[in-house]
């Protein structure tokens, strides 16, 4: 059998790296020439742990990484996995998936094969059958149920946990008729990831179903960052406490209960634009899911004030960042509330120097020479006068006073509570941390 994945992002190229180290046969396409010279030899485009691992291997055994779409003409699985970003609008932009879906159409029409063609990129619901699948047939004079499968196939992966998450999905759900192909597809699956439930629903269900869930972990995070900005009138009050407690009720679950500058990434933030701008199309008012956004906005507000508490004015203020990237183990800056951050202090004339492990080359395609960029921790704490913890990378729960001892003043704001146990000789601010 012979797998195509088109698009060789985070999703694409996870499954394309887990896929053909397990030894299937697989191709790897993206448009970006660049891209793929760099893959090829083993490199990813982008930092995501165990990912090149993988790549290696698979390239040691079949994989192949290609430009040239031509090649999925003798793939049984073709993966869409391209980008779905927004408008400016907050609608979805869907004009990369349907090039990249009337392409696949081209290249149907001399497939002799009966392939299924799964699409991951999440896609508002009604995309499917309303855009996807009428491409497909119009492009390869075809017939989807017949000729060829088409299948949605949400994928739930987070970044920084790509391998795993593709490796082991919590679920897998398959959208479509009940074809002969989604029997295939059902073989596949429970073949690759034995005693993961399996939903079969329809395409509108499964499109749906990602939004259900990213806008699920949006409201669980905007609820305890809520609940931190009262913490944090609370003299002694400590949001983490109340999170683990109520985390061990069942009905509530631990997880996406951790307070900070609010939620960011490639996915949340757009996939929460595009759900409100689908259901206020559909004439549905979303009061609930416009107050997670609002929350989630007005947090980085959060950090503003308290700087500012204890700052006073910001013009000329040399202020230390520490991460830039959305979240740890990764380089990914895209939608970074610590980006945000730093543009809005810019604009209050600050002066800013920044710290990330990885994510340094592309907070400097952003800022160039608006900022300053340390190698080392120690020196982007020297001489600052306020430092605001953003990602909460390990390293910085090292943190001791003698990293602190350059700082001009030593003021910081912990937006993760990394610092929160320690003895420390510093002027100290958390989020979700009522102050004695
Ligand atoms: C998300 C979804 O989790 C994943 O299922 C989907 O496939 C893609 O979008 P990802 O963008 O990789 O994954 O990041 P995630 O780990 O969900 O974090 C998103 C943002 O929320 C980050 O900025 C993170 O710092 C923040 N967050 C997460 C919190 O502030 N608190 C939490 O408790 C969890």
């Amino acid at each position: 059998m012979k797998i195509g994945v088109v698009g060789l992002g985070f999703v694409g190229l996870s499954l394309t790296s887990v896929l053909s180290s397990k030894g299937y046969d697989v191709v790897g396409i993206d448009i970006d020439k660049e891209k793929c010279k760099k893959i090829i030899t083993g490199i990813s485009p982008f930092f995501e742990p165990e990912l090149e691992k993988g790549l290696k291997k698979g390239l040691k055994k079949k994989l192949k990484i290609s430009d040239n779409f031509s090649l999925i003409n003798s793939c049984d699985f073709i993966f869409v996995t391209v980008g779905t970003p927004q408008n400016m609008n907050g609608s979805i932009d869907l004009s990369i998936i349907k090039k990249a879906i009337s392409t696949i159409g081209q290249s149907l029409k001399k497939n002799k094969k009966k392939p299924i063609i799964f699409v991951k990129s999440t896609v508002i619901p009604g995309t499917m059958k309303k855009i996807i699948l009428p491409i497909l047939e119009k492009k390869s004079n075809k017939k989807a149920g017949k000729d060829f499968g088409l299948i949605s196939n949400p994928e739930f992966l987070q970044e920084s946990s790509a391998i795993r998450d593709t490796k082991f999905p919590h679920v897998v759900v398959l959208g479509d008729y009940q074809t002969k192909f989604m029997k295939k597809a059902k073989i596949f699956f429970m073949k690759l990831h034995p005693n993961v439930p399996i939903i079969i629903t329809n395409h509108e269900t499964a499109e749906m179903i990602k939004y259900a869930n990213n806008s699920f972990l949006a409201t669980k995070i905007s609820f305890i960052n809520q609940l931190s900005n009262i913490c944090q009138k609370i003299p002694g009050a400590n949001i983490d406490d109340i999170a683990k407690t109520i985390g061990l009720d069942p009905r509530i679950g631990k997880l996406f209960l951790d307070a900070g500058p609010g939620y960011g990434g490639s996915c949340l933030p757009k996939d929460m634009k595009a759900l409100i701008n689908f259901a206020n199309i559909s004439g549905i008012n979303t009061t609930l899911l416009n107050a997670v956004e609002e929350v989630n906005t007005k947090q980085l507000e959060q950090i503003i004030s308290l700087t500012k508490q204890k700052l006073g004015n910001l013009a000329s203020k040399k202020i230390t960042i520490l991460g830039t990237a959305f979240k740890p183990d990764t380089d990914d800056i895209r939608d970074s509330i610590a980006i945000e951050l730093i543009k809005k202090l810019l604009k209050m004339k600050a002066k800013i120097i920044i710290h990330d492990p990885k994510a340094i080359e592309n907070t400097k395609k952003v800022f160039g020479d608006k900022i300053n960029y340390a190698k080392t921790v120690r020196d982007a704490l020297s001489k600052s006068q306020c430092v605001i913890i953003m990602t909460q990378w390990k390293q910085y729960k090292k943190l001791n006073n003698n990293e602190f001892k350059y700082m001009e003043k030593k003021i910081v704001i912990d937006c993760r509570r990394m610092l929160i146990e320690k003895q420390l000789d510093v002027d100290y601010l958390a989020i979700g941390l009522g102050k004695e």
